[in-house]
């Protein structure tokens, strides 16, 4: 089979109200972790992968602050940054439906906006062909994710969204890649006690064609929706240098923005 192309979502939405006063003047995605804004560590995660085209959905108030960050330091990378707004945080998988023709008949690989890894996924990204591929790390408190169980030929067995009784040690962190059913599976999926779509609900209708694949993987992953998660993910990234392993894209148009701020500055002191 043919590869298709791979496009990015990143989900920057939602209104963090767990990290008030905090969010009541900025986005979660838009707080510092270390050196950098959080939503660079999710870019990073698709520019490494040589992703090209990335749409990034966020929540209403916080959308000019989105724009002026990265509306434009991509362009001359090559890089396609597009922007939606999601007026109201209806779930994850919410993603595809907002972003049906965003992704057309593309593969989709979407990473939540306050997730942070050490691992490099760009392989797996490359290679992915159809389906759907989901990640597994075992975490003390499964009770806080969506859950995987898998047979020791690592092929799941179930899914459950936070499991009231325990099923697995495995967590599924927020990055997913999927093909282009994936927006069928949202506009069909039926909506959780919390009142929202759910994305286990997408990883269970790939599941129920068998054709959800699960790896295992090494490094840090952090989830920066606390206080002291968002701390944590700051020292984390400090001690194992992550910010060290971004792609020079990133790097450089961090710098070149900076340089313009700085100019503006300089012209508003004359
Ligand atoms: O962090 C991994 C976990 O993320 C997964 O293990 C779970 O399966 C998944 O449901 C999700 O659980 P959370 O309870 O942590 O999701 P939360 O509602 O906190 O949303 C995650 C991020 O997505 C958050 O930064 C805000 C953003 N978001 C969320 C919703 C519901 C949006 O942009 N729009 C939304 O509608």
């Amino acid at each position: 089979m043919k590869k298709k192309k791979i496009k990015g979502i990143i989900l920057a939405g939602g209104t963090a109200t767990r990290l008030f006063p905090l969010t009541a003047t900025t986005s979660k995605q838009l707080l510092p972790v270390y050196d950098r804004q959080m939503i660079f560590y999710p870019l990073n995660v698709l520019i490494k992968a040589g992703i090209k085209d990335i749409l990034i959905i966020v929540a209403p108030e916080h959308s000019g602050q989105f724009l002026n960050l990265l509306g434009s330091i991509f362009e001359k990378h090559g890089i396609r940054i597009e922007f939606k707004v999601q007026k109201i945080p209806k779930g994850l998988a919410d993603a595809f439906i907002t972003g049906e023709d965003f992704i057309d008949e593309g593969n989709v690989a979407m990473i939540l906006g306050d997730n942070i890894f050490e691992k490099d996924f760009s392989a797996e990204i490359k290679n992915f062909k159809s389906g759907g591929m989901i990640f597994a790390k075992k975490v003390p408190d499964p009770e806080r994710y969506g859950v995987v169980k898998f047979d020791e030929n690592n092929k799941v067995v179930q899914i459950v969204e936070k499991p009231k009784n325990w099923i697995s040690d495995y967590a599924i962190p927020g990055i997913y890649v999927y093909d282009s059913r994936c927006v069928e599976a949202a506009k069909q999926a039926k909506h959780s006690e919390r009142g929202e779509i759910e994305i286990t609900e997408i990883h269970n209708y790939y599941l129920d064609k068998d054709e959800l694949s699960v790896s295992v993987f090494d490094g840090e992953w952090m989830d920066a929706g606390t206080f002291d998660s968002l701390l944590e993910a700051g020292r984390i990234v400090k001690e194992k240098e992550i910010y060290k392993n971004f792609d020079h894209i990133i790097d450089e148009a961090i710098k070149e923005f900076n340089n313009e701020i700085k100019e503006i500055a300089k012209k508003r002191l004359r």
